[in-house]
């Protein structure tokens, strides 16, 4: 016997199109196959109307597979279809800003992944037409929605650890390194991605802005493209590498705390090391996206003072963020599984009018995240320290 539809209470429904089928695309069709399924009652269900690639079959071949209804070749058809009420931009970083604003005018909700965009003036160009628009807009930085993560924000704004002095983080990969042959891609390219390590690990500067609730006020950067020639897909010779492979910056926030970013993608041994340190005057929290159930915490004053240390802490409990929705204590969540929370989060605000901000990011933390970004480039240009110009 199958599933009857007909038999779901009556729940809103909300009509999505997706641009873009491949990593990403896959993330966000996993999280709309599974949000009713395990946050029962959700704020609407998800109607997977079309996903849109340039290739017919292939993009055909996927619709069925993600289980969309139908599929367009192009995305601005796609975006004509009156049944698409939310557009979720998971194409490459250039596809972002005219498909987003193009959304947005024609009043669709948009959830567009990160980076925003390649420059600040696209993503402000994103930012303002959705704000004059009147829609729910999201960039999809999805680490504000581990339960951990969350946690740690709770407790800083909470004001648990007091005044927070350091923000420290890192975002180490190694699948550019030169045995791995990794051959040119869009994301080597500036014309499509806009910079390298630094907008794919702009998830860094986000965490910062989310964690501490200000923003980065100044940058002293270096970027470094250390390999500058990679071979092309087709084999037919090499192409040139002109964004970064690595970023380290030291940085400055409104609050007054100090931090330092990094990012790489030749950390020999490192798969997606993202990991943050806060330290604060009552205490540190410090957190890895490899172990991402856990939050290692510190107390400055922790009695008994011969067991003072670094406590690691299991967020699964049921008080803890979205655990309800889950599995007992214990029965660890995923990295999947920040996508559903994302999704639920952006349907609540849509069905419900709720701010997407701060537990979501907007298309103005998409934009702050992108001024950063900007600020470290100019910094490692002019090897001054720049002021981020918001
Ligand atoms: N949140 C995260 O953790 C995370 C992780 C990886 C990537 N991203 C971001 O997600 C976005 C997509 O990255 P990805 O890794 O999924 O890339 P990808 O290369 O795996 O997929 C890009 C998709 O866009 C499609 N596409 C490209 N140009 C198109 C066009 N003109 N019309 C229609 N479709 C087009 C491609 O066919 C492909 O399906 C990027 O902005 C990236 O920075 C975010």
């Amino acid at each position: 016997m199958g599933f009857n539809e007909a038999e779901k209470p009556d729940l809103p429904r909300i009509g999505v199109g997706m641009l873009g089928y491949a990593f990403m695309g896959r993330a966000h069709s996993d999280a709309y196959r599974k949000l009713d399924y395990m946050m029962y009652p959700p704020p609407a269900i998800p109607d997977l109307v079309a996903v849109c690639g340039r290739n017919k079959e292939a993009v055909a071949g996927m619709a069925a597979r993600f289980g969309y209804k139908g599929y367009y070749t192009d995305w601005e058809e796609m975006l004509e279809d009156p049944r698409i009420q939310l557009f979720d931009n998971v194409g490459p970083n250039n596809m972002h800003e005219d498909p987003s604003v193009r959304a947005v005018e024609a009043g669709v909700h948009v959830l567009c992944e990160k980076p925003l965009a390649r420059t600040t003036e696209e993503a402000r160009h994103m930012w303002d037409a959705a704000v004059k628009n009147n829609v729910k807009h999201m960039a999809a930085f999805n680490y504000r929605f581990v339960p951990a993560v969350r946690k740690a924000r709770d407790l800083i704004q909470t004001g648990k650890l007091g005044r927070i002095y350091h923000f420290r983080a890192m975002y180490l990969q190694d699948w550019i390194l030169p045995h791995f042959h990794t051959p040119l891609l869009w994301r080597h390219n500036k014309d499509v991605s806009g910079t390298g390590a630094l907008g794919d690990f702009s998830h860094i500067i986000d965490i910062g802005h989310f964690l501490l609730g200000s923003r980065i006020s100044s940058v002293q950067s270096t970027l470094k493209t250390f390999i500058p020639e990679r071979a092309l897909m087709d084999g037919s010779g090499t192409g040139k590498v002109d964004v970064d492979d690595a970023f380290a910056s030291v940085v400055e926030f409104e609050n007054g705390a100090i931090g330092t970013l990094e990012g790489t993608r030749l950390a020999s041994g490192r798969k997606n090391y993202h990991v943050f340190e806060v330290n604060g005057e009552k205490g540190s929290l410090a957190w890895n996206l490899e172990r991402l159930n856990e939050l290692d915490v510190q107390w400055a004053e922790g009695e008994p003072a011969e067991t003072r240390g670094f406590q690691n802490v299991l967020v699964t409990e049921s008080g803890d963020p979205w655990i309800e929705n889950w599995w007992p204590p214990g029965h660890v969540l995923g990295w999947e599984h920040t996508f559903i929370h994302e999704i639920y989060h952006l349907l609540d605000c849509i069905i419900y009018d709720k701010e997407v901000a701060p537990g979501g990011a907007t298309f103005e933390d998409g934009y702050n995240a992108c001024v950063v970004a900007d600020a470290m480039v100019e910094s490692s240009e002019t090897g001054r320290r720049v002021d981020c110009k918001y």
